[in-house]
This record gives C-alpha cells, structure tokens and sequence, in this order.
C-alpha cells in the first residue's frame, strides 16, 4: 500500500473527534450525577432569556401593526425620534412608562423638534403601556 499522509491526517482529526465527544459525553455525565442543580439553572436562564426576547419581538410587532414604524426608526431619528433615543433620554426617569403611553396616544410637539407626532386613538390604553415599556427597553444608540 503507498503511503498517503493525507489520510494520516484525516485519521487524527477523526481522534480529535472522538476524543472531544468523550469529554463532552464525561461531562454530561458529571453534571447529570451532581450537577442537576447546575442544569435547571441553565435550563431557567433559557427561559427567561426566551420570554425577554419575546417580549421584544411583541413590542415591535405591535409597534408595526400599530404604524409606529412608519415615522419611527427603532435607533435613529426619520420623522420621530429613533426608538433607542428615546430611551436613553427617559433612561432614569422613573415616571417615563407612564408618561410615554399616555403620549403616545395624546401625541405631542416640542420635545424632539418642531415635527408634531399625530394623536393614536387606534392604540388602547394598555397597548400604549406595553409599547412604552417596549420604546424604553431598546438599547442604547451606538
Ligand atoms: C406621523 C408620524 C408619527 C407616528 C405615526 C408616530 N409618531 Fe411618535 N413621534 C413623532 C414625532 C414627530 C415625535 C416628536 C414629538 C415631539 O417632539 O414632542 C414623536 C415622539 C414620540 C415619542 C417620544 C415622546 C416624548 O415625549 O418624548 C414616543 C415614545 C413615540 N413617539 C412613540 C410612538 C409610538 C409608540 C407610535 C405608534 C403607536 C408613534 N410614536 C407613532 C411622529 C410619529
């Protein structure tokens, strides 16, 4: 038989994979025998990571639906103040969710500009609440 390196070569990688299987398959073991604390932590830090980013994903949808998009962007400024602008500037005010869902059904003129942002009687109380909530959870601009 003629000497091939190549395939020494694929033979080691072939053992690397197996040897990466076995210390991933130990460590399973470990952690099911002493470990399942470990476990439904990890598993409890999924689901809230979940639910946070599903939370976003409503907020946009609903922000979408509700039109809010046409004149927003979700960073920076087109006809409205960008979403994360907003953000940062009601970032340590308490009172903001609140004062944000009743404008953004008052709407209002003056604090961003001279561009007057139309009222929304089409959002109910509780989608403004959840959309403020929402505009004051977007990160802050880069
Ligand atoms: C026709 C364009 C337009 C639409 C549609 C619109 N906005 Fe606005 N929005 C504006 C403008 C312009 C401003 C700045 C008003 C100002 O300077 O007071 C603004 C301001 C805001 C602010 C900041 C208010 C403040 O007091 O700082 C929030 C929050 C907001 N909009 C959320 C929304 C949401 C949520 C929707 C959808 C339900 C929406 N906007 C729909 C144009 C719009």
């Amino acid at each position: 038989m003629r000497h091939r390196p190549e395939c020494g070569v694929l033979s080691i990688a072939g053992r690397w994979h197996v040897a990466v299987v076995l210390v991933l398959v130990l460590v399973l073991l470990l952690m099911s025998g002493s470990g399942s604390a470990v476990l439904a932590q990890t598993a409890a830090t999924t689901m809230t990571a979940t639910t946070v980013a599903t939370a976003s994903v409503q907020g946009q949808a609903l922000a979408s639906k509700s039109g809010c998009l046409s004149c927003h962007g979700l960073v920076h400024t087109q006809v409205g103040p960008g979403f994360a602008q907003v953000a940062a500037r009601y970032r340590d005010d308490a009172g903001a969710p609140e004062h944000l869902a009743a404008k953004i059904r008052s709407g209002g003129v003056g604090i961003w500009g001279r561009l007057i942002m139309p009222r929304q009687p089409q959002v109910s109380e509780a989608d403004a609440a959840l959309l403020a909530k929402w505009v004051l959870s977007q990160p802050s601009p880069p």
